[in-house]
């Protein structure tokens, strides 16, 4: 039987790095993902939900769930939007996704060609960029201030990248506890990032996955909601920062131009049923309202324990970002000579996870005296431990100012 070789039948510019399997190992310490507390998931309450459910209408797993994702579900997400949002939408505009990453594929599946560029802030989600580059497509980075993107620096790129004969396709932006900068828009800035973009004839992609972690601080309406005709704005959100990654649940929220594009696109028969069902039964009762208000709680007083280990450990060594919520601060180390890609080995030494700069910048390029750290994961104290074994892995590799009484590795 003759070998088959696959390297040569791969379509050419097919992925082939092992992708997330390689970064799927977890430290201790686990500051690189962004992870939900496990301990603090609502599994009682799932279970009751499901429970409830298959009681219910536990015969329907027979068939394929619908394929814009099971309605009760959908027309959930409709009053919430509506609610929490301002966001006024039928359920029959939503198609759910495996997580928001799915949708967000679908969305550049639908839009890009190889070669079209998409403009987002200068550091954005790294999992949305590497979904841009698969697509042959270029993110272009836009400069931010403490708000998010600058509107006149969006302008002036949107009409540079027209004027080169490449217009931008597309805006993606994460205008809510931005991943990684933590920088949220106001209501004028979003409404300056809407006018800039409809001036200019260009979609916005508004992920708002971080919406609901809200520790202080006024609600801003989603860019959806000031978006009337509902025509630049396509929105995508998800479960899995308020209950889990692993329920793989989220949504996208389309103009009605491209839903049927979208739902062509969507592989997979529709979404799980069996996940959708329980939280499904979670959210109506109100039971998810009350998790996420938990949530909040002790988000919050994870922000404020890795804020105090920062400014204990780090205070000569770096600046980093003041969130009103999310689940990240984001590191500037001062001394420019140290690159934050040679700190991830020591820093895994002594049995922290960080995300290093680099995988945030939209051309691949910046961000070596940047890192990022997630708080959502560990315990206050198992932070306060974290961030001074980290501080222990600058100093071995000889980091400016950072304090130096840090702990063993165990
Ligand atoms: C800004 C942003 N968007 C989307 C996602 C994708 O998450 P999921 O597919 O689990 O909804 C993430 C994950 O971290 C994220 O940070």
């Amino acid at each position: 039987m003759a070998p088959i070789d696959y390297a040569a039948l791969l379509r050419p510019g097919v992925p082939n790095d092992g992708g997330a399997v390689v970064g799927h190992i977890r430290q201790r310490y686990d500051f690189a993902t962004g992870h939900p507390d496990p301990v603090e998931l609502p599994l009682d309450e799932l279970v009751a939900g499901l429970q409830e459910a298959l009681g219910d209408e536990g015969r329907t797993l027979a068939w394929y769930p619908h394929p814009l994702g099971y309605p009760p579900l959908r027309d959930y997400l409709a009053s919430k939007l509506r609610r929490d949002r301002r966001i006024t939408c039928s359920a029959d505009q939503l198609i759910l996704g495996d997580g928001s990453s799915q949708p967000i594929a679908m969305v550049l599946y639908a839009l890009l060609e190889p070669g079209d560029v998409v403009l987002c802030e200068s550091f954005t989600y790294g999992g949305t960029l590497s979904a841009i580059r698969r697509m042959g497509a270029q993110a272009a980075g836009v400069e931010c201030d403490e708000v998010g993107l600058i509107p006149d620096a969006l302008d002036a790129a949107l009409r540079r990248h027209a004027e080169s004969g490449r217009a931008a396709k597309l805006v993606y932006t994460i205008p809510t506890f931005q991943n990684p900068l933590g920088t949220t828009a106001d209501e004028a800035r979003r409404g300056q990032i809407l006018e800039v973009a409809q001036r200019n004839g260009v979609p916005i992609l508004e992920d708002d996955c971080y919406v609901d972690l809200r520790y202080e601080g006024e609600v801003e309406p989603a860019i959806r909601a000031l978006d009337e005709a509902g025509e630049t704005v396509i929105y995508v959100g998800s479960f899995s920062k308020i209950i889990g990654p692993g329920m793989r649940l989220g949504y996208v929220l389309a103009p009605d131009a491209l839903l049927s594009p979208l739902a062509s696109i969507k592989t997979g028969g529709g979404v799980n049923q069996f996940a959708a069902m329980a939280v499904h039964r979670l959210a109506d009762q109100g039971t998810l309202d009350e998790h996420i208000a938990q949530s909040c709680n002790s988000q919050r007083a994870k922000r404020d324990a890795m804020w105090a280990a920062m400014e204990s450990d780090f205070a000569d060594a770096a600046t980093w970002s003041r969130p009103q919520g999310g689940i990240y601060l984001w590191v500037h180390l001062k001394d420019q000579n140290v690159d934050t890609a040679d700190l991830v080995e020591p820093a895994v030494a002594h049995e922290v996870g960080i995300t290093t700069g680099v995988n945030f910048h939209p051309e691949g390029t910046g961000g070596s005296h940047h890192f990022r750290l997630c708080f959502g994961f560990n315990t206050p104290e198992e932070i306060t431990e974290g961030v001074s074994r980290l501080a222990a892995a600058c100093a071995d590799v000889g980091v400016a100012g950072v304090a130096r009484a840090a702990a063993p590795v165990a």
